[in-house]
């Protein structure tokens, strides 16, 4: 489905919709598109729902950050400065796929074959100074997520 996002309220919006909907299972989402295209913000909407205070740190040089919200590990990936894939082998991704983590993962398209399949792809766009979001599900969970999202 399509969201036209005015603004960065509306980004913000979107991240906590999508947290507000997320099962206690084991959640994937990756987020895509261009510098600036709202990854971060959508993930600092998706934590702050989740009571999360303060700032949201971009994981640029750590590729990870975790956080524990509502009694549930996150872990939010920004891999843009992944050089090789293989790389992720040394940060030890199976310790992050916990049964009921959620990992939002910025340019996951970077760590290829190295990460989980998403449940739910965001695509951002940009849309003269607004933005577009576009949401898929890619897995049973997913369509799950998408059905149950009110946006
Ligand atoms: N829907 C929107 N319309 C206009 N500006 C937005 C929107 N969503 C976010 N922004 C702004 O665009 C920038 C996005 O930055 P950021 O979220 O760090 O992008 P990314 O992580 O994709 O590089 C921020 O300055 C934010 O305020
Ligand atoms: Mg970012």
């Amino acid at each position: 489905m399509e969201q036209f996002l005015a603004d960065e309220h509306a980004t913000l919006a979107l991240g906590a919709a999508l947290a507000n909907v997320c099962p206690a299972q084991l959640c994937v989402i990756h987020l895509e598109g261009e510098l600036g295209a709202g990854k971060t913000t959508l993930t600092r909407g998706f934590l702050q729902a989740l009571g999360h205070k303060g700032k949201v740190k971009s994981p640029t040089y750590t590729l990870v950050e975790h956080y524990e919200l509502a009694g549930r590990p996150l872990f939010h990936f920004d891999l843009y400065r992944l050089s090789d894939p293989g790389e992720l082998e040394f940060l030890g991704l199976d310790d992050y796929l916990q049964q009921n983590a959620i990992c939002l993962i910025e340019w996951a398209q970077r760590g290829s074959e190295y990460l989980p399949e998403p449940d739910v792809l965001v695509q951002l766009e940009y849309r003269d100074h607004a933005r577009l979001a576009t949401i898929s599900p890619r897995s049973q969970r997913g369509e799950e997520i998408c059905e149950q999202l009110h946006i």
